[in-house]
Order: structure tokens, then sequence, then C-alpha cells
């Protein structure tokens, strides 16, 4: 396929950036990689709400090792397509930790504010070892340090939405990533 696929709502061109296939075949390969380094180990896997449960479910069925699954929410955008730079986490994470190797998954790093946030808020919990997974990554976008251990895609500093990923918590539910052009 050539053709990127594109709509338009409200005024605004959505252009399609990452393909349901491109998507299809990262998250296998990442799954793989995941898979052989926690064989044995029984990982929590822990999705970042609400934009990484679609990443998450197709994460974890293309991995082929024993693995378990919660979630933890935090909230950084008001609803507009900028941080407001406060986290606040919603729902905390309640799995039984100790000792446990937790990989946390989330859809997207923008200023990595999230993910600093939750590695702190992790490290209290004294996991055997603590690793975090993107589905994407606005790589010249961080403005805090923070750490990924794996990244599905690196992408331009703009506003995406699909896969999970939400535009006043819309557009979830689309199988590719769309770009929105300003
Ligand atoms: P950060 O804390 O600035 O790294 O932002 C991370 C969070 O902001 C992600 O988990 C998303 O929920 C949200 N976010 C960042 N960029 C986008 C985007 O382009 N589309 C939708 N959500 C985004
Ligand atoms: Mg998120």
């Amino acid at each position: 396929m050539t053709d990127k696929k594109t709509f338009e709502l409200n005024g605004e061109k959505y252009v399609e950036l990452i393909s349901e296939e491109q998507i299809k075949r990262r998250v296998k390969e990442l799954a793989q990689q995941i898979s052989e380094e926690y064989r044995g180990k029984c990982p929590i896997l822990v999705g970042v709400l609400n934009g990484a449960f679609i990443f998450l479910s197709d994460l974890i069925r293309e991995m082929d090792i024993d693995s378990e699954v919660d979630f933890v929410k935090i909230s950084s955008y008001g609803g507009g397509r900028v941080s407001s730079g406060q986290i606040k986490a919603k729902k905390q994470f309640d799995s039984h930790v100790d000792g446990r190797h937790i990989v946390i998954v989330e859809d997207i790093a923008d200023s990595g504010r999230s993910i600093q946030f939750l590695e702190k808020m992790f490290i209290e919990t004294k996991p055997a070892s603590l690793k975090f997974v993107s589905l994407l990554l606005k790589e010249d976008n961080a403005v805090v340090d923070f750490k990924l251990d794996y990244v599905g895609f690196n992408i331009p500093t703009k506003f995406v939405v699909g896969y999970g990923l939400d535009y006043d918590q819309k557009f979830r539910n689309l199988k590719s990533i769309y770009v929105i052009e300003e």
C-alpha cells in the first residue's frame, strides 16, 4: 500500500502515520524480546490507563510466557493536546509486588514526565526489576530525564491519535495511528 489513509473532521486533517500492519509487526517483535528477557520470571505488566489498554492487550497475546496484568491510571492532559505538566495518580497499582518483575506499558512518551513519575512511584514498591516499554516516543520532545527499555516507534513531535491514543477521549478505536495536521 502506498496511499496513506486520511480523513477530515471538524476542519482538521488526520493522516495515517503508522499502519495497522506496521503496528502488528512491531508489537510482535517487542513481545518476542520481552518474552525472551522475562522467561521464567512471570513479570507483572502494568498498563497505564487509559491510552495503553489496546497496546497491552495485543502485546500480552503475542507473548509466550506466563505474566500477570494490572493497571495504573495517571492524568496529565486536561483534555486538549498539551500536557498540563501536573501528574496525578488516579488509580493506584494494587497487585502484590514484593520482589516482582514489573514492566510498565505506556502508549506514548512525550515530555517524559509520566514515565519519570511512574518510575518514582514504582521504585518505592521495591520491585525485583522495573522496566518501561512505550509503543511511541516523541524523541525530540523530552523535557525531563527518563529511560525507556523498549520503544515501538520514534515519531515526530506532533499530536497523534488511534490505537488507544485519544484526542478529547475520542479516536482510541482507530486501528492505525494518525497524526493531526496543524
Ligand atoms: P508525557 O508525560 O508528556 O510524556 O506524556 C505522556 C502522556 O500524554 C501519554 O501517556 C499520553 O496519554 C499523552 N500524550 C502525549 N502525547 C500524545 C499524543 O500525541 N496523542 C495522545 N496522547 C498523548
Ligand atoms: Mg498515557
